[in-house]
Formats: C-alpha cells, sequence, structure tokens
C-alpha cells in the first residue's frame, strides 16, 4: 500500500528549526482509512479466502470508526458483518449508523452495561444463539493478527529515517504495531485518547506484545490521557479549527496537542525529523461538529501553535 507522507509546517516548528511530515493514513481509502485498513486486512484476508464466509462480528460506539470501516469492508468484499453497539438505537439512526445499515451491517444494540461485559463468554454465547456462526472480531479490531498487521507500517518508517513519531492510543493496537516495526533508531511517542496514565497506557502496550511473546522495544515515550475519552473541551475545539479541521477531534488532534507542548517545552532537538500519524476517524466529526461549534468561542487563552 502506498503510504502518503506530507511536509508541515507552522511558525513554532519553523521557529525550533525541526522538520516535521504528517503520515496521511487517513487518505489511503475514503472508507476504510486511517489505521483501520491494517487493522482488518488479516481478517478480510481470511474471510476471502475461506468458503464459507463467516459473518464479521464486532464492537464500537455509536460514532465507532471501527463498526463504519468494518461495515464498508463487507459491503465491498461481499462478507455479512454484525456490530453490536453500545446503548439504545438512536432514532432516527445518526449518519455512522445510518452508513453501516446502508452497506448491510446488521446493528444489535446493547445496553451499556451489557456492553462492559462484552467479552464474558456468556454474553459471547449469547451472541452465537442469536446470531449462529460468525467470526467475532475485538472492539477496535485489536487483535494481535492486527498488531502484527500494524508493524508493517514500520517499514515505511524505515525508508523515511525519522527520529521521533507520534501516534494516538485507544486500545493501544496501532501503537503496539508501530513499536515492533520501528527501526531501532526511531523514538515512539504515545499520546492515550483516554483519560489514563501513562503506566496504564504502557501496561496495555506490553499487553499486546505479551500476547505475542515479544518483549518491549526501546526507544518509546508514552504520555499521560488528561481528558476522558470522547470529551472534547474548548481548546480542543478552537484547536480543531486552527489547524484547518486537518485532525479528528477524538484521537489524532490530541495527539497534535500534545506535539505542539511538547515542541514549546523543547523536547525536540533541532534538526529534528518527526512523524505525526494521521490515523483518520473523520467520518467520526459528524458526531461531535455542533459540540465544537458550540465550544470554540468559548476558549480564551493562547493556543499552543
Ligand atoms: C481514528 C483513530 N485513531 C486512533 C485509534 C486508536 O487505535 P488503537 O485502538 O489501535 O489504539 C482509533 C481507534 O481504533 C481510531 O479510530
Amino acid at each position: 500500500m502506498h503510504i502518503p507522507s506530507q511536509p508541515y509546517s507552522n511558525a513554532l516548528i519553523r521557529q525550533k528549526c525541526l522538520d516535521v511530515s504528517i503520515i496521511r493514513l487517513d487518505l489511503s481509502h475514503p472508507q476504510i482509512s486511517g489505521n483501520k485498513w491494517f487493522k482488518l486486512e488479516p481478517v478480510l484476508k481470511r474471510s476471502l479466502a475461506s468458503c464459507t464466509r463467516r459473518p464479521l462480528l464486532s464492537f464500537g460506539g455509536c460514532y465507532s470508526n471501527h463498526l463504519h470501516a468494518l461495515a464498508y469492508a463487507g459491503y465491498h468484499y461481499g462478507i455479512p458483518t454484525i456490530g453490536v453497539v453500545r446503548g439504545e438505537r438512536p432514532c432516527p439512526l445518526n449518519a455512522t449508523l445510518q452508513d453501516a445499515e446502508s452497506w448491510g451491517m446488521a446493528l444489535h444494540f446493547v445496553s451499556r452495561q451489557e456492553y462492559r461485559n462484552k467479552t464474558h463468554p456468556d454474553f459471547t454465547q449469547a451472541l452465537y444463539e442469536q446470531f449462529g456462526d460468525f467470526e467475532l472480531i475485538p472492539e477496535g479490531g485489536s487483535s494481535p493478527e492486527a498488531v502484527l498487521s500494524c508493524a508493517n507500517i514500520g517499514s515505511f518508517l524505515a525508508v523515511s529515517d525519522f527520529d521521533y513519531v507520534l501516534c494516538p492510543l485507544g486500545t493501544g493496537a496501532t501503537a503496539a504495531g508501530l513499536l515492533l516495526g520501528k527501526p531501532k533508531n526511531c523514538h515512539l511517542i504515545v499520546v492515550p485518547a483516554l483519560q489514563i496514565s501513562a503506566q496504564e497506557a504502557r501496561s496495555m502496550l506490553s499487553q499486546h506484545l505479551a500476547e505475542m511473546s515479544q518483549p518491549m522495544p526501546e526507544g518509546l515515550t508514552v504520555l499521560d490521557g488528561t481528558l476522558p475519552y470522547g470529551k472534547i473541551n474548548a481548546e480542543l475545539a478552537a484547536l480543531w479549527y486552527k489547524t484547518s479541521r486537518l485532525w479528528d477531534p477524538l484521537y489524532t488532534l490530541r495527539m497534535y496537542q500534545a506535539f505542539c507542548r511538547l515542541v514549546m517545552s523543547d523536547t525536540f532537538p533541532q534538526g529534528s525529523r518527526i512523524a505525526l500519524f494521521h490515523t483518520g476517524g473523520m467520518q467520526g466529526v459528524r458526531g461531535c461538529k455542533s459540540k465544537i461549534e458550540r465550544l470554540a468561542p468559548e476558549f480564551q487563552g493562547p493556543l499552543p501553535l
């Protein structure tokens, strides 16, 4: 796959003499964009190679980028898909779920309480009773094979010779893959998109690697996650406009905000070559656009640009 990379600059970056690129995984495909193709590729390949084409079942919230990409992939490749969605069926369906349903995904809504227990064997058994045979894809598509697939992005990093790479973290599968695939001299900086300590985020990464019996490679910094998942504050909202709506507010904009703070605190030596991973998620903006519009004018302070 061709991975587009774009030079990126602004006054702060020029002042600090940094060489920054954005790895535009978000441009790789209109529907299966960002990290989604890498995470889904192994399961799609397996399904296409089998003659049975078992339905693919997975989990997500009502604006899930993962379910959206899975629904489209199923539609494109002729594989049935089932989405187990957290919470009640919205009426009318939101844009993400409308897309998913129009691509043939069977939507199954469960209460937040049930969703929390989604990995419990009784819950899985009830799903088998309801839907018959299916292949289960964990939430966010984050399986060991997805981690290995994300490691392939590392070969791109090797060619491009970056000193630092920044990546957002949800389940940690993408970052764990990058960690496995990155060249030794490239330092990975991981920015959680949820409110967890750096230590908790690091242990998510070690857990992914342990599942594949891989030790933790060197060259990793994990930051604290400062905002709860899905939360947007006035600063983020204002930053979204300031960066010309380039980033998705839930994952990559937080990474960009953290990057700016690291630049301002002189973390990167002059001349550093830095890559920011745009992991996609732009379809999800439809779920928070009105919140951004409402919050952005409330922001008073200087933006980290
Ligand atoms: C746009 C976007 N970026 C980053 C992530 C985080 O990826 P991961 O769950 O592999 O940490 C997600 C979630 O899958 C996402 O939708």
